[in-house]
């Protein structure tokens, strides 16, 4: 049994938190800047109010009071805990981004050089079973080599309407821009299975349809003085009616309809918007080029404009293809000349990021037992944070090409 501390108890830090509980690691400690989620600490892992803290400074002088720590704030807080943590001797688990711009990346991978701690970036899809065995498949030779990649992150219009037209990942000054904050994942597996450096990006991207001007503005402000029958963004379905994956307040279980109807038409509640009258600013379509070491090439299309969330691969290599969809959870391989196997990993899938966030978790309590590497060590996550910062040049110079 190992102890951990959690900096930023949101969805992210309470879930690996629920994970490390089944497998009876302890939980001593959380920082977080909202006491709503203290409630959460004192009942499902009786902490006591001198085991909660409310901002970096009362914590970090504690020093070093858990074997790990967890930091699992938003985008534009990761640098200031990461630095303090290892600083202290912690070795962190540290949600990506690794932090939103290049230098801060570099403060990070060198603090963990300078203290010799550990920095496991949460690139979870690595642990999924889904991208675990085109691994396995590319890395068995059987294909031949990786000539060109086609990958697809499919958001979801609801979900890209959810997170990145009202929510939390709408403005790139509040978070961070579109690339890094939802395809640094899709980014490090591409840069995972080629295992060669990316030489060549180039990107362009816009934000075209979710915008005041978009003439489907009914221009209204809010959802609930429209309302709108037969609008796929109407909030009274997306929030009430269908309850989707969608993160929400703490919803009182009685009356829960009759809460969720309130609180979308508090004009202060950032959900309660049109989604054509909304402060967002990230792009919701985008396109990336990259040319890797010997000429093989890869293109990552990223689109809200989808009705389910989902990635898909599709590999071309010299002797054969490899394709697979998370949604169906099947991978396709096939040798040239030969009958294509199917791969169905449906049973595989269990918990966030088809199995993504337990594998990371498992790999974690394997590596503070045995020790060892982790395959998404900061070393590694700084791979593909560079593509994306040269990706996001690329785009704001209307797809110039930008040598690594
Ligand atoms: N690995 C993945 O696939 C994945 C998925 C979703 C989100 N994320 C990332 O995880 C991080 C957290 O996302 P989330 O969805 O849990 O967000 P969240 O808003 O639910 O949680 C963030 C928590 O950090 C706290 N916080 C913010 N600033 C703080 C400060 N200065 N001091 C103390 N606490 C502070 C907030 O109060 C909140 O409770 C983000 O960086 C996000 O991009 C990663």
């Amino acid at each position: 049994m190992f102890t951990f501390a959690v900096v930023g108890f949101g969805a992210r830090g309470r879930k690996y938190s629920a994970l490390l509980k089944a497998r009876g690691e302890k939980l001593v400690a959380v920082c977080d800047c909202d006491p709503k989620v203290y409630e959460v600490a004192r009942r499902d892992y009786a902490l006591s109010d001198d085991a909660l803290f409310s901002d970096y400074d009362s914590f970090f002088s504690r020093g070093k009071i858990a074997d790990l720590l967890i930091v699992a704030t938003t985008d534009r807080e990761h640098l200031a805990p990461a630095l303090r943590a290892l600083e202290l001797g912690y070795d962190v688990i540290l949600e990506k981004p690794i932090a939103v711009s290049l230098e801060d990346c570099e403060k990070i991978y060198e603090k963990a050089k300078v203290t010799g701690r550990r920095v496991i970036i949460c690139h979870v899809l690595r642990y999924s079973p889904f991208f675990k065995k085109i691994k396995q498949l590319v890395d068995s030779g059987r294909y031949g080599e990786i000539e060109t990649v086609n990958h697809v992150e499919n958001v979801g219009y609801w979900h890209f309407a959810h997170s990145f037209v009202r929510g939390n990942w709408r403005n790139e000054k509040e978070s961070t821009f579109m690339l890094l904050a939802k395809c640094c994942h899709d980014l490090d597996i591409l840069a995972w299975l080629f295992d060669k450096p990316c030489e060549y990006v180039s990107s362009m991207g816009k934000l075209s349809y979710f915008k005041k001007e978009n003439p489907e503005n009914p221009k209204k402000g809010y959802c609930f003085k429209c309302d709108k029958a037969g609008c796929p963004y109407r909030a009274s379905d997306f929030y009430v009616k269908y309850p989707l994956w969608v993160k929400l307040p703490v919803v009182p279980q009685e009356n829960r309809d009759a809460f969720i109807r309130r609180w979308l038409e508090d004009e202060s509640n950032p959900y309660a918007r049109c989604v054509y009258e909304c402060d967002n600013d990230v792009v919701d379509h985008q396109v990336v080029n990259m040319q890797f070491a010997g000429g093989a090439t890869a293109h990552l299309t990223m689109t809200a404009f989808t009705k389910e969330f989902y990635r898909r691969t599709h590999l071309f290599m010299s002797q054969g293809e490899i394709y697979g969809n998370m949604l169906e959870n099947k991978i396709y391989a096939t040798r040239f000349g030969e009958d294509t196997e199917v791969f169905d990993l449906g049973d595989q899938i269990g918990g966030g990021h088809g199995g993504g966030d337990e594998g990371l978790i498992n790999d974690v309590c394997r590596l503070m037992e045995e020790g060892g590497k982790s395959v998404t060590d900061i070393d590694v996550s700084m791979v593909s944070h560079k593509i994306a910062f040269a990706a996001e040049k690329s785009r704001k110079a209307n797809g110039e090409a930008v040598r690594l």
